[in-house]
């Protein structure tokens, strides 16, 4: 195996009872992430290799979705079938560790808000001892593990709560369930682990009590409440996700963002944004997408994995995805901008265009209902109102082809595979089934007919019609009219 300084083991076995819910706890999703992505991404940012995921309930998904969270990454998974205690997570994860010497940090898969700093703070800490912990001092401490110290301080012992004496039961001091400890020392004291206690488990925390007895006690590290508890029911779901959402909020808004309404914005982890940029409310920016500097994203817009130039305005409502929009770019409000679109600079997309597999050439417009489609757009062209690219015979997806300084006429049907050449121009209302050569006209619509007086004896025609219909018995009318 390797040699890297330190390996993870995360423990997501549990089922979750209390989330009441077909999926496995550390699947559910928080900010957009399943909760176990947080402590992975945690021992990854440690360079802990392998990081062995325990998993139990629901495993298949569990490594299906993190393995294409983290691709490339260190991830390892071992099975634990029965849960018989967090002592028995940890052992499950051994054979996978066979040989591994140097530190393992041993997290939980539904703590979600842990910091890197206080993952730092904990893995110094722990350098000279067997075993480092996180501690806690919650509010009420009822159901926790105690931290229970001798008389100069040093930590004897861990006791969970249904173990523990009403002198114990009093201590503030609790364990927060996150672990750094020697590989050698932990696999040889887990050996030693009963379950003879008040729930019957094989419990972790003996690690505590057994380092105590080497003579070099346990440390202790106290971090925030607020980052070390654990997410166990759909209340907690919702409240660490908002502590997620307004971490990242505050963490943008110090580097430059603008957030009118940062309580409505949702700001994925891997999002990249731009001095300057301002994000109006119910903004949601999903998976890797970068806003360049001094961009505003209107209203309700949701843009995913996207790459949005510098000065760029979305005005509200518009959605992308996988799409590319150049430096001062104008879009919507009302536009979609499907996978494969690639605007350059200054391009104008307006309310209800809808883009797709389309590049389109510096200062291109579409700025009112049309369909642009498997489309390649020179620049300075204007494809005017209700345009559609007809770019589906039923069986294959076909190119249209703009040069520069095309001007396409509103209501316009483009029937690919077809080509326009530079500067030419088609005619409002046309069926375009032929290539149009550079700077030519194509006009398809039929030869206007015009009636004079034709709605003045429309008219008459109708007023007699009325009249017929009130006054006279039906067969009379049918007489007259074929008469006339
Ligand atoms: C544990 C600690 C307790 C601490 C608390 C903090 C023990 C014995 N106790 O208690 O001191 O105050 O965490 O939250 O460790 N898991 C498995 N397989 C198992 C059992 C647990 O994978 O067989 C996983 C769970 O999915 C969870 C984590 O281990 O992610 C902790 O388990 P949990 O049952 O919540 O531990 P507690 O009994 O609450
Ligand atoms: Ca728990």
């Amino acid at each position: 195996m390797k040699k890297s300084a330190r390996a993870a083991i995360v423990l997501a076995a549990g089922k979750g009872t209390r989330m009441k819910s077909g999926l496995s706890k550390v699947l559910h999703e928080a900010n957009g992430k399943p909760l176990a992505w947080y402590p992975v991404r945690r021992a990854l940012e440690l360079r802990c290799d392998p990081v062995v995921v325990v998993v139990g309930h629901q495993g298949d998904e569990v490594r299906a979705r993190l393995e294409a969270l983290f691709p490339g990454a260190p991830l390892k998974f071992a099975v634990q079938k029965e849960q018989k205690g967090t002592a028995h997570a940890v052992l499950a994860a051994r054979r996978t560790l066979a040989g591994y010497e140097g530190r393992v940090l041993i997290l939980s898969g539904d703590v979600p808000l842990l910091t890197g700093e206080t993952m730092r703070t904990l893995t110094q800490a722990g350098r000279k001892n067997p075993v480092a912990f996180l501690s806690m001092r919650p509010a009420d401490p009822t159901g926790y593990g105690r931290v229970v110290r001798d008389e100069r301080g040093r930590v004897g012992a861990i006791v969970e709560h249904k173990d523990a004496s009403a002198e114990q039961r009093a201590i503030g001091e609790c364990n927060a369930g996150l672990y750094d400890c020697d590989a050698a020392f932990l696999w040889k004291a887990l050996k030693g682990v009963g379950t003879a206690n008040a729930q019957g488990e094989y419990y972790l925390t003996d690690l505590v009590a057994a380092a105590a007895r080497t003579g070099k006690p346990a440390v202790a590290v106290e971090a925030k409440v607020e980052e070390v508890s654990g997410v166990n029911d759909r209340v907690e779901l919702a409240a660490a996700a908002q502590v997620l959402r307004r971490r990242l909020a505050e963490r943008w808004m110090r580097e430059g963002v603008t957030m009118l309404d940062p309580v409505s914005t949702y700001i994925d982890e891997e999002v990249e944004l731009g001095a300057d940029v301002t994000l109006e409310p119910n903004v949601r920016l999903v998976g890797a997408t970068r806003i360049g500097a001094g961009s505003r994203i209107g209203f309700g817009s949701v843009i995913e994995a996207s790459t949005v130039g510098a000065s760029v305005t979305v005005k509200p409502y518009s959605v992308f995805e996988d799409a590319v929009v150049g430096d001062r770019a104008q879009i919507g409000p009302f536009a979609r901008l499907r996978p494969g679109t690639v605007l350059a600079e200054e391009v104008h997309i307006g309310n209800f265009v809808e883009t797709k597999k389309t590049t389109m050439g510096r200062g291109s417009k579409a700025n009112h209902l049309a369909y642009v489609g498997d489309a390649t757009v020179g620049a300075r062209c204007n494809i005017g109102a209700g345009t559609i690219t007809c770019n589906y015979d039923g069986v294959n997806k076909l190119p249209t082809v703009l040069g520069d300084g095309v001007f396409i006429g509103s209501d316009t049907q483009l029937v690919a595979p077809v080509t326009v050449g530079d500067g030419a121009y088609v005619g409002a209302g046309s069926t375009v089934v032929k290539d149009v050569p550079a700077g030519a006209l194509a006009l398809s619509r039929a030869e206007q007919v015009v009636k004079e007086g034709w709605v003045e004896r429309r008219k008459a025609g109708q007023g007699r019609a009325k009249g017929r219909k009130t006054a006279q018995p039906r067969k009379a009318a049918n007489r007259r009219t074929r008469r006339s």
